[in-house]
């Protein structure tokens, strides 16, 4: 049996039709960017998490950057996020010659540890302009408290949501608890587009405006430029294929939960609990399942033996982002941030897209017993 990690085509197969009529009417009014689609997503996107608006960018990077942009951040800059995420977050921060300011995460959620990030403020209470806190695999960060600390030293609080749309924290949507949020429709996301393409949501007017003014090169009059912007616009074919997808997500969604579900009792049920960490969903929190990520031990030979009976498996992220080459010059060492550097060496993300089926799954923790099995349990 073969188990890819993502299964695009079979989603595909699902919605063609319906895609192929939308992109044949974009090609048919030969309106590529910033048309009917366009705004009509940004409504429906604005809706479906909660905020008042939405802006398409060119992708989630250029979301992060765009809301780094909108909220005031240049040279200089201190911007706190966690090192143990996409380079996205930390790279948009130094584009701008701002500087990432890494803490450490949460052992169990993988997300940024709040006490960690107040003390950072508390050390820097003047230079950091803003928080990049990163809702990752699925799950929200813990914003009530990171909100709360924010609040305190009036820094605003960028949702890094690439990740997580639809994800839930104390009843409120991924992309509207802080003061913007940032999402992605890369291919592999939750809701993907056939390219790249990104929006940022937010509860506020004005920066729903600067976002809006610096996609298309900090215009608000056409050849009129108050600042330098970007060209970062989201275009109409991916607008119109994504509002095919976006009507699906929700059902999409509950079908990654309920795969999350069976692989934790398929774990349980193989005696695998202690030797395979599953992922632990904050109470208060519902995670969209990007990606379901387990702990385990040996973890490079695991995902060697997966991949030699075609089990697909992947390493989100083998080295934290204090640790790259191009951030040397940042000056951090290995063991600044333990947590992140044990996460790197030990997590594997494990299929888990809606279509998945449960013999797949079940094919999936076999393989992972044979693993243990065969090699010796360790300790
Ligand atoms: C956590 C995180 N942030 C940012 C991004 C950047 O998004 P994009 O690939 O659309 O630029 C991604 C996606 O790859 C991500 O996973």
């Amino acid at each position: 049996m073969k188990v890819q990690l993502l299964d695009l085509a079979s989603q595909y197969r699902k919605i063609r039709k319906e895609v192929m009529e939308e992109v044949k009417k974009v090609c048919d009014s030969q309106h590529y960017v910033l048309g009917k689609n366009v705004s009509a997503l940004e409504g429906e996107i604005a809706a479906y998490c909660g905020a008042k608006y939405a802006v398409g960018v060119a992708s989630g990077t250029d979301a992060i950057l765009l809301a780094l942009m909108a909220v005031g951040v240049g040279p200089g800059d201190k911007v706190v996020t966690t090192p143990f995420t996409f380079f996205a977050t930390a790279g948009s921060i130094a584009r701008l010659g701002a500087i990432p300011l890494f803490v450490d995460i949460d052992p169990r959620t993988y997300n940024i540890d709040p006490d960690a990030l107040a003390a950072a403020l508390k050390k820097n209470p003047k230079s950091v302009k803003a928080v990049i806190p990163v809702h990752l695999y699925g799950q929200c960060a813990d914003m009530g408290a990171i909100n709360s600390v924010c609040k305190k030293y009036k820094v605003p609080v960028i949702e890094d949501a690439a990740q997580s749309i639809g994800a839930e924290h104390r009843g409120k949507r991924a992309g509207s608890i802080g003061d913007m949020g940032c999402l992605s429709f890369y291919p592999t996301k939750n809701l993907g587009c056939f390219g790249d393409g990104g929006m940022v949501t937010t509860n506020s007017r004005r920066l729903a405006e600067r976002v809006r003014m610096l996609r298309v090169h900090g215009s608000r009059v056409r050849y009129y430029h108050d600042e330098v912007g970007a060209n970062s616009r989201l275009d109409e074919l991916q607008a119109a294929i994504l509002r095919v997808k976006l009507k699906r997500l929700g059902a999409w969604t509950e079908g990654r939960i309920r795969n999350a579900v069976r692989y934790d009792s398929l774990f349980k049920k193989a005696g695998l609990s202690g030797l395979v960490g599953t992922p632990f969903i904050e109470e208060g929190n519902l995670s969209v399942f990007n990606q379901y990520v387990v702990r385990v031990k040996k973890r490079d030979e695991l995902r060697q033996y997966l991949a030699g009976l075609s089990v697909g498996s992947e390493i989100y992220y083998p080295l934290p982002l204090h640790l790259q080459k191009c951030f040397k010059y940042l000056g951090y060492r290995k063991g600044d941030f333990p947590v992140s550097e044990t996460a790197a060496r030990e997590v594997l993300a494990l299929p888990i897209y809606p279509e998945l089926k449960t013999a797949e799954q079940s094919f999936v923790v076999e393989s992972i017993r044979a693993f243990y099995n065969t090699t010796g349990r360790p300790r």
